[in-house]
């Protein structure tokens, strides 16, 4: 039976699923609820300076019959006052002692930070995360992603929160940066427990196109907001990867977030680092029930894994992910239509003739396409476009004998290096003329 449970930079939880800092961490009575629901640490709804919120406040990116692919927030920190927050964080750690309860923050000055940490501290707070993300507001106010965007006012703030922090210090960052090491550095130089990321991202999620006002709109007018969800994802496991790969931060305990869903979702950012994982978005939108099935899902993929515990897997898909230039670019794959389960929709064939190769050809007088393999390059869009499970694969054709990395071409003076250096990977590869586009038109 695999063992879920963690210990975080110190911070022990009986599972690694943990809600984000966000509405369904606003208040005492939700976090309880999600407890027993089975999720085993939550981030409080960041407390701080007082708010006002306005509304409307969230925006929605629905795509084909897929609502909240994306997902924007404009509203602030907590609007509740601190004292009903700690008193209810006192009590949801008298009901549930074992269970993950970290206060996130976020306040302005050295006293402040001072301050508000010994009132969580005293309310029995595992944990302190730190928010330096929130794109939208807060930072107007110099908090936030204001603060996440600029290393050396990060690490001031890390020191200040260290100077008398007694339990773990996770330190969130804003993905609102272009060199995610920058600010994962100062807040490992500043001395922090641990990390967590991402944070939102700053974006306008689309607009009303008859009033000419962003979404979401507020007596007329809108704001820039902070982007989550699905679609974020790939970009949250990029950052998390850089983080975890550093050999000044990837000792850290990581944190990660954005756009989780499901039990893969989580499997996919331990096997990238990530020690715990944070959800936000998933729950707004289908309620904390959906921890049963990644709780499950994890469970058995761990089982057919063979792994005892997170530690077993948190990392392991790190060697794989390496620069571009030490791929080997003499592996090559081409791809196969299995004839039999092909429906004929003919998405591969315009997929590979209008945005790839020319490589596949529709059989006179029928649609069933066919693949022109001296002409594949094995880029993947025909697979990747097909509806059809398993109609197309990509199929090894080199003998596997042969390794050579950009990164070696060069070390050995091999590398292309003119314009028209006949050693470049497209020389001799087959393009029609450009006049035979003119031919197929007529
Ligand atoms: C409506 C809303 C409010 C949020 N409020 C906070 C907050 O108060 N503090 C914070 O650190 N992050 C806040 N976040 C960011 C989330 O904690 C999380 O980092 C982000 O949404 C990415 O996770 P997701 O893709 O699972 O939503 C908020 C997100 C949303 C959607
Ligand atoms: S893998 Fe790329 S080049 Fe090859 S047939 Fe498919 S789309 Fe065309
Ligand atoms: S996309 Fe798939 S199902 Fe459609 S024609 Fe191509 S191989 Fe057949």
């Amino acid at each position: 039976m695999p063992d879920l449970s963690i210990d975080f930079a110190g911070i022990k939880a009986p599972n690694p699923f943990w809600l984000a800092s966000a509405p369904p961490t606003n208040s005492g009575y939700q976090i309880m609820k999600a407890f027993e629901a089975g999720w085993g640490g939550a981030v409080w709804k960041t407390l701080g300076l007082p708010t006002i919120n306005v509304s409307s406040r969230y925006g929605s990116l629905n795509y084909g019959d897929r609502r909240m692919a994306g997902f924007t927030n404009i509203e602030l920190i907590t609007d509740r006052p601190l004292s009903d927050n700690l008193r209810e964080m006192e009590e949801v750690k008298k009901y549930f002692p074992d269970h993950a309860v970290i206060a996130s923050l976020m306040v302005n000055s050295r006293s402040e930070w001072h301050q508000i940490i010994a009132d969580v501290q005293n309310a029995g707070a595992d944990g302190i995360e730190l928010n330096f993300g929130c794109p939208h507001g807060m930072c107007e106010r110099g908090m936030g992603s204001a603060v996440g965007q600029e290393p050396e006012v990060l690490r001031t703030i890390v020191e200040w929160v260290m100077e008398v922090a007694k339990v773990p210090v996770i330190t969130k960052l804003s993905p609102n940066i272009s060199h995610i090491i920058d600010p994962g550095l100062a807040a490992a130089q500043g001395g922090t427990d641990a990390i967590s990321l991402v944070n939102t991202f700053k974006s306008i999620i689309g607009l009303d196109i008859r009033n000419f006002a962003p979404y979401p709109i507020v007596d007329g007018f809108g704001t820039n907001g902070g982007y989550c969800g699905p679609a974020v994802k790939p970009i949250a496991l990029h950052m998390l990867k850089e983080l975890a790969q550093h050999p000044d931060i990837g000792h850290l305990p990581l944190s990660g977030i954005g756009g989780i869903e499901t039990w893969r979702d989580v499997v996919e950012f331990i096997l990238l680092g990530a020690k715990s994982v944070q959800v936000c978005t998933a729950v707004m939108h289908y309620g904390f029930g959906i921890v049963r099935e990644m709780e499950s899902g994890l469970r058995q993929y761990m089982e057919e894994m063979e792994f005892g515990s997170i530690e077993d897997f948190c990392g392991k898909a790190l060697p794989q992910v390496r620069e571009w230039k030490d791929l080997n670019l003499k592996y090559q794959v081409k791809a196969k239509i299995d004839t039999n389960k092909c429906i004929q929709c003919d998405l591969c064939y315009i997929a590979c003739e209008d945005g790839a190769h020319q490589a596949i050809r529709l059989q006179a007088n029928k649609r069933l396409p066919e693949i022109i393999e001296e002409n594949c390059v094995g880029c993947n869009l025909c697979s990747i476009v097909c509806p059809v499970e398993h109609c197309i694969e990509m199929v090894r054709t080199d003998d596997g004998t042969q390794n050579r990395s950009w990164a070696q071409l060069e070390e050995n003076g091999e590398a292309p290096d003119s314009f028209d250096d006949p050693r470049a990977g497209g020389v001799g590869h087959y393009v029609p003329k450009p006049t035979d586009a003119l031919k197929k038109l007529t």
